[in-house]
């Protein structure tokens, strides 16, 4: 891991010593500090079946008031837009399981607990809490695995904060904490080489599923050198479910073609191949910028948003390398949005094709389990840059391999509808 992102960042050095330079020479009073790679901080395992007792958000308010202030300001990213009305293809997409039905944007940190009970879409598990609660997180420390497999509203009754401070600092606000056993175990022994903010983060913002027969919340991948979108896929490919059925989310009714749904990839999208600045920066850098408070401390911003909502961030350290970073950004997510949406379209049009030929007679036999491999391993990776948040722009070159991955799988899908 260490090795391979040197080559990344020799690049870089020509730019950082320009900056350097062009710093030494203007007033040094105006001058940002010159841009610096982000120290290596190691984050803590959270202890399992200790008793833990969780500490509220709230009560943390008067000891650490600006980074509590900052926290409180999540509540000003309140916005959904409807995924299902800008994307109309994903109704049949992800026909049968519950996106089909209700899918809104993210937002603020503080909305989860407000957005997961009232998606519309249905819940039966405590499972759905992971992300969304410091008090299931401490539950599955105290109580194990078997806490997942909880009914939902029996959980709800007993959530006291929602999205917190527990999360990444257990109850030492400052020191970062791993709290989420399924993460710890998914990096395993690479624990010590990825970067603690990269890892508070990593705890939900990851491809997870559920275990097919325990309901556990998992990480499909051991280390970071399985955690390609192909090895994830892989891995995927060679689960089976209770009833030694190949691991699927849903099954779609008309073509039968056992589909997997993604979920939010920032880390692996972000710490895979192609990453530009992976060695040298941690999602705090860009989402949790150091901010300067009215009696002068410095202290980091837990308000997660985008760093183009930050233009003391753009100005003092982004525009060292990038001219004008907001259009560079708008760029890449234009590229990646026009892809997505024709790759969309057409991984509908074969959803419907299949149907066709499968109720014709034309398609059946090898032919057909061919193309249903090759269809879902297609909306595998077309879904994978869909649900990653930053649309291209955390890693533009694996989001492009990812649309050609899908793109390569939807023509091998249609080549079977054809017989060819
Ligand atoms: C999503 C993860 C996350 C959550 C939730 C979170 N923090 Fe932090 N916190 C961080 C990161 C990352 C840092 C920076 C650590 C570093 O860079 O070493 C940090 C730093 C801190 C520090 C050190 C001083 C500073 O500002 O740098 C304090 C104190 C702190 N957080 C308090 C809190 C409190 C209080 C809450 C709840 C209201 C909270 N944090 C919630 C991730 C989180
Ligand atoms: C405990 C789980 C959890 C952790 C830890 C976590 N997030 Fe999130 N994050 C979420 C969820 C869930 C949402 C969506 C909230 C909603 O829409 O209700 C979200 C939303 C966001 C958003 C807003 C997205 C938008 O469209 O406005 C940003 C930015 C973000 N997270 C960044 C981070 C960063 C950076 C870290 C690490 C420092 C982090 N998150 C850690 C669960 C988490
Ligand atoms: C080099 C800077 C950088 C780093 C490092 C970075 N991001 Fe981002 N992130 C961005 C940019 C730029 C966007 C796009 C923002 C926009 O559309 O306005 C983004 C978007 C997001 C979003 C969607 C937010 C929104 O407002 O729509 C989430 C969630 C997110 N990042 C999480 C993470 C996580 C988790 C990590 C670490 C694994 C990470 N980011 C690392 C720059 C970064
Ligand atoms: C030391 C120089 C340097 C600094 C500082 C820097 N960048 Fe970059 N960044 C680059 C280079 C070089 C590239 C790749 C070439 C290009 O696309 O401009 C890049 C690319 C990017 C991309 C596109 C990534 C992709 O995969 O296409 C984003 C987004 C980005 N940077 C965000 C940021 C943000 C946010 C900051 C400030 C927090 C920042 N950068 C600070 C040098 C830098």
């Amino acid at each position: 891991m260490e090795k391979s992102t040197i080559k990344e960042y020799l690049p870089f050095t020509g730019l950082f010593v320009m900056a350097a330079v062009l710093g030494a020479i203007a007033d040094p009073v105006e001058q940002p500090r010159p841009f610096a790679p982000s120290p290596f901080v190691e984050a803590k395992p959270a202890e399992e079946g200790t008793g833990v007792v969780l500490i509220r958000s709230d009560e943390w308010a008067e000891q650490y008031p600006n980074e509590y202030m900052t926290y409180l300001m999540n509540n000003e990213n309140d916005e959904v837009t409807d995924y299902i009305e800008e994307n109309p293809y994903i109704r049949t997409l992800y026909e049968g399981y519950g996106f089909a039905v209700s899918y809104g944007s993210a937002r603020g940190h503080t909305f989860v607990i407000e957005d997961v009970t009232s998606t519309g879409r249905p819940h039966k598990l405590a499972n759905c809490f992971t992300c969304k609660t410091g008090d299931f997180t401490a539950k599955v420390l105290n109580e194990g695995t078997s806490a997942y497999a909880m009914d939902f509203a029996d959980m709800e009754v007993q959530v006291t904060d929602a999205f917190g401070c527990f999360h990444c600092h257990a109850n030492e606000p400052g020191v970062i904490y791993v709290t989420h056993p399924y993460v710890t175990a998914a990096i395993g022994d690479d624990f010590v080489n990825v970067n603690a903010a990269n890892l508070s983060c990593a705890q939900c913002h990851t491809e997870y599923y559920f275990d097919p027969v325990t309901k556990e919340t998992k990480v499909a991948y051991h280390g970071l050198g399985q955690m390609s979108p192909e090895d994830i896929l892989a891995y995927e490919n060679s689960l089976v479910d209770a009833e030694g059925n190949l691991f699927c989310d849903w099954v779609d009714a008309d073509t039968g073609v056992r589909k997997l749904k993604v979920q939010h990839p920032e880390f692996e999208t972000f710490m895979g191949e192609g990453s530009i600045h992976m060695a040298q920066m941690t999602c705090a850098d860009c989402h949790m910028a150091q901010t300067r408070a009215e009696d002068g401390t410095m202290f980091t911003n837990h308000n997660w948003t985008s760093p183009l909502e930050n233009p003391e961030l753009i100005r003092n350290t982004c525009s060292q390398c990038h001219q004008d970073l907001t259009a560079q950004v708008r760029t890449i997510q234009a590229a990646t949005r026009e892809r997505e949406n024709e790759l969309g379209y057409a991984l509908e049009q074969l959803d419907k094709d299949m149907a066709a030929a499968i109720e014709a007679g034309t398609l059946n036999g090898e032919a057909l389990e061919q193309a249903r491999t090759a269809s879902r391993n297609a909306q595998f990776y077309w879904d994978f840059v869909f649900v990653e948040n930053s649309e291209g722009a955390h890693n533009s070159r694996l989001t492009n391999a990812c649309l050609d991955q899908a793109q390569a799988y939807l023509d091998e899908a249609n080549a079977c509808i054809q017989g060819q």
